[in-house]
């Protein structure tokens, strides 16, 4: 079946604009933009203003439109709108992550209720395919892990670090990139990356997780001893989004880690995402590409637009395959914990210690913590406490008790 398909796109920003340049210009699939709403009245836009129209019941009522195209960056308004067009009996192309994580199975429920698509692929890792591939080729159980670097702002602030370029001048280049949330807070909290993982947890694992659920750190308290300690061990910072099945279970999270320079990630550089599959046999595969941009990210949902012209369907095979799988924060991680003050270090359980290092700069402590504990923390909001993940694997147990470290390091300090 080769569907006809008239859209109707509700929104016109970054994506949206750069949806109808590529669907317009480059005629490589055979569908029509009928209908464009946007907001804001007075805003300068590159096509004519007879363009577009302001009421969203403009496309939501026309019979005639098949297909909602929504990229606009409210999650609210946007899911209002989903569901109406979904009930409707539309399908729908959606980039919003927010939306789509804290909603999805509501909305998965209105669309098969309706017999009719709800695709986003633009939602995760920009113009990578790695929702489809979840979906098609890790149709079965076989994955082990999965980790990604799904934000193209905090990996253009990070890459800028490494030639000395500050945080605030790096996030205003992502900014006029028009890589960045209109919120920033969202990428550099690491909140857009936990909206993608948790999408990613229900095609790899076929798990619903409530983003509220999962720990977020993002990259805002890197300071430039993190960066330095990276160098002379000879690692780079990335901000992975990450879960992986661990014993009966699967655990995730978004935080920074140290990645060594034979890991896949060392070299995605600037707005570029890349996400490392590992499966049972399949063993480290690894996808590149940009993850944030008007042209990239339009990209995905054209591809998801072109898929409708075959009624393709998610199918979450995964999501009834092992119904014993369950999320969890129950495992040991190893970090490295730096902070101006030895007394905010020392708030945080340690299992084992690695390093120790004092100075009346800065002080800095490695080794094994619980993950339950440590995500208790809100890092994000600690201007005294900055934390990296170290490259080795997490564990489920350890074999040492929790470590006094208090006295420890008063003693060495005096
Ligand atoms: N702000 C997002 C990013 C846009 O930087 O990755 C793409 O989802």
């Amino acid at each position: 079946m080769n569907k006809e398909l008239s859209i109707g796109l509700i929104g016109f920003g970054c994506v949206g604009s750069g949806l109808y340049e590529v669907l317009n210009k480059s005629g490589l699939i055979q569908a029509k933009i009928s209908k464009i709403v946007v907001k804001d009245r007075y805003k300068r836009r590159s096509i004519k203003q007879e363009n577009f129209s302001y009421d969203v019941n403009d496309i939501l009522e026309d019979e005639t439109i098949n297909v909602v195209v929504e990229l606009i960056d409210d999650s609210e308004q946007a899911f209002e709108m989903v569901k109406r067009a979904l009930a409707s009996g539309k399908d729908v192309v959606s980039a919003n992550k927010k939306m789509i994580a804290e909603h999805l199975d509501e909305l998965l429920e209105l669309a098969n209720s309706n017999n009719v698509s709800f695709l986003y692929e633009g939602a995760v890792a920009g113009s990578i395919p790695i929702l489809r591939n979840l979906e098609e080729y890790y149709n079965n159980d076989s994955l082990t892990s999965l980790q990604g670097i799904v934000n193209g702002t905090t990996n253009f602030i990070l890459t800028q670090s490494n030639y000395g370029i500050g945080y605030a001048d790096a996030l205003a280049q992502a900014q006029e990139l028009g890589f960045a949330e209109s919120n920033p807070t969202l990428d550099v909290d690491g909140y857009d990356s936990k909206y993608k993982l948790s999408i990613l947890l229900k095609h790899a694992f076929g798990l619903t997780v409530d983003p509220k659920e999962l720990f977020n750190l993002g990259i805002r308290h890197i300071s430039p001893h993190a960066v330095a300690y990276a160098k002379e061990k000879g690692y780079r910072i990335k901000l992975f989004s990450r879960a992986e099945k661990l014993g009966d279970k699967v655990v995730g999270f978004v935080a920074p880690h140290f990645v060594k320079s034979d890991h896949f990630a060392y070299s995605v550089n600037d707005e570029f995402n890349a996400v490392i599959l590992e499966g049972l046999f399949s063993d480290q595969q690894l996808f590149v590409g940009k993850g944030a941009g008007s042209h990239p990210t339009a990209s995905a949902v054209l591809s998801d637009i072109s898929a409708l012209k075959f009624d393709y369907k998610y199918e979450y095979r995964k999501v009834d395959a092992d119904s014993d799988l369950k999320f969890s924060n129950d495992f040991f991680v190893k970090v490295y914990i730096e902070s101006k003050y030895i007394e905010a270090i020392n708030e945080v359980p340690f299992y084992h210690i690695d390093e120790l290092f004092q100075s009346d700069q800065v002080n800095y402590q490695t080794g094994w913590v619980k993950f339950s504990e440590l995500k208790t923390f809100d890092f994000n909001h600690r201007e005294d406490l900055s934390l990296v993940i170290l490259p080795e694997v997490l564990k489920e147990t350890i074999n040492t008790e929790k470590v006094a470290n208090r006295p420890l390091l008063e003693t060495l300090y005096n």
